[in-house]
C-alpha cells in the first residue's frame, strides 16, 4: 500500500509512506537519497535490524547506534552521532535512515535537520507508535531537562518505509502503547476506524497481518490528511491530534516519566470523552483508563496551567462528544 503525502510551497517535498510486510528487506532496491546511508538506530533495534540491514546496503552504509530509551533523546546523544559520522566522512551527499521507535526518528530527523546544514533522511520505524505517528508529519526534536521535545525543527523525510512484521519482536507493553493513538484517530477522525478496532481488537493484538496493515494504513492517512492542511500546527487542525495529550502530559510528568505516554494518553482521553465506549475498549487493549494512585486532578490542573502560561497560550481543549469527531473549545 502507497501512502502519497502531497507538500508544496517553495519545493516539492512530497513523499511516500509505504506499508508492506517484508518491506525491510526491498529497502536498498528502493533508496536513492544519497551516495552514502548513515542508519541511526538504538542499541536494541540495532541488534535486531540494523546490522542487517547495513549489510545489505554494502559498502555505502555504516550503523551509528545510541543506547536505547528516553533519556537518550538528548543534545548529548545528538553530538556524538554528528562526531561518529564526521569521523567516517559523512557528508551533504550522503541520507540518514532513522531505523527504529520514536525516539530514534526523533533523534535522527534532528540531526539530518543540522548535520552541515541539513541532509536527507528517511524513516523506517519499527514500533507501533512510530509507525503510526512519529514518522509520519516531520517533527524532529531532542528533550531538555526542563521540558520534553523541547529543541526541534520541522523537517519532512524523503520516504517513509513500514513493514509491520518487525512489530513481531516489539515488546507487548510498547505494542499497546501504541495502540493508544491508533484509538485516538478513531475517535477524533474516523468512527469507522473505532467501530473496526472494537471489533478485531483480539486479532490486532496477536499481530494478524491484514487487521495490523488495516489499522497502520488507516493511521497514516489520517495523519497524512491533518499534516497535508496543516504541516506547522498553525490552524488548530493538527491540534486535533493531541486529543487526550494535555492531561497525558501532564500525568507523564507528575509521574517522572514511569508511565508509558500511550498509557497517559489513554488515561487523557478518558477524561476528555464521556462516551463509554472508549474505556471498555481502551480497557480491553491492556490501557490504563484511570488517573494513577496519588495524583489528584488538582495536580493535573496546576502542571497544565503553568505549562500553557510558560508559552503564553490560551488553554485549548480537544474535546470528542461524538466518537469520530473532535471539537476545540
Ligand atoms: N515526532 C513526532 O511527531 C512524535 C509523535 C509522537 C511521539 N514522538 C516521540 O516518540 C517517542 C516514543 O516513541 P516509542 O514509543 O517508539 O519509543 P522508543 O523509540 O524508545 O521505542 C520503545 C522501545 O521499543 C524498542 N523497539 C522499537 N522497535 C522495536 C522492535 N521492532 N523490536 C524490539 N524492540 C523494539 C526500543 O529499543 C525501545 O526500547 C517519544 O520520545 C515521543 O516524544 C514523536
Ligand atoms: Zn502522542
Amino acid at each position: 500500500m502507497i501512502i502519497p503525502v502531497k507538500l508544496k510551497k517553495k519545493e516539492d517535498r512530497s513523499y511516500k509512506i509505504i506499508v508492506e510486510d517484508g518491506l525491510i528487506d526491498r529497502i536498498p532496491s528502493l533508496l536513492n537519497y544519497g551516495v552514502r546511508y548513515a542508519v541511526i538506530a538504538d542499541s536494541k533495534v540495532g541488534k535486531l535490524y540494523g546490522q542487517k540491514l547495513v549489510k545489505r546496503l554494502g559498502k555505502k552504509a555504516k550503523l551509528f547506534t545510541f543506547p536505547h530509551g528516553e533519556r537518550s533523546k538528548n543534545l548529548f546523544t545528538v553530538e556524538a552521532l554528528c562526531k561518529k559520522m564526521l569521523k567516517e566522512n559523512f557528508d551533504r551527499h550522503d541520507c540518514i535512515i532513522a531505523l527504529g521507535g520514536g525516539v530514534t526518528g526523533d533523534i535522527a530527523g534532528f540531526v539530518s535537520s543540522i548535520y552541515m546544514r541539513g541532509i536527507p533522511y528517511v524513516q523506517v520505524p519499527t514500533s507501533l507508535l512510530a509507525m503510526v505517528d512519529s514518522s509520519v508529519g516531520g517533527k524532529t526534536g531532542v528533550d531538555m531537562e526542563e521540558g520534553k521535545n523541547l529543541l526541534g525543527t520541522f523537517l519532512q523525510p524523503k520516504a517513509v518505509y513500514i513493514d509491520p512484521l518487525l512489530l513481531k519482536t516489539l515488546p507487548k507493553k510498547h505494542f499497546v502503547n501504541g495502540m493508544a493513538e491508533v484509538v485516538k484517530y478513531g475517535c477524533i477522525k474516523s468512527k469507522s476506524l473505532f467501530r473496526y478496532i472494537s471489533k478485531n481488537y483480539e486479532k490486532i493484538l496477536t499481530l494478524e497481518p491484514k487487521p495490523l496493515n488495516k489499522i497502520i494504513v488507516q493511521s497514516c492517512k489520517i495523519k497524512r490528511d491533518i499534516v497535508e492542511k496543516d504541516e506547522h500546527e498553525k490552524l488548530g487542525l493538527r491540534m486535533c491530534l493531541n486529543f487526550g495529550h494535555t492531561i497525558g502530559h501532564a500525568i507523564e510528568k507528575l509521574t517522572d516519566y514511569t508511565i508509558l505516554h500511550g498509557e497517559a494518553v489513554a488515561i487523557g482521553m478518558v477524561q476528555m470523552c464521556r462516551d463509554k465506549r472508549l474505556t471498555e475498549l481502551l480497557k480491553k487493549i491492556g490501557l490504563p483508563t484511570k488517573i494513577p494512585k496519588g495524583i489528584k486532578k488538582s495536580h493535573i490542573l496546576e502542571v497544565i496551567k503553568k505549562d500553557k502560561k510558560k508559552k503564553g497560550k490560551k488553554i485549548m481543549h480537544v474535546l470528542v462528544k461524538k466518537i469520530g469527531k473532535a471539537i476545540l473549545k
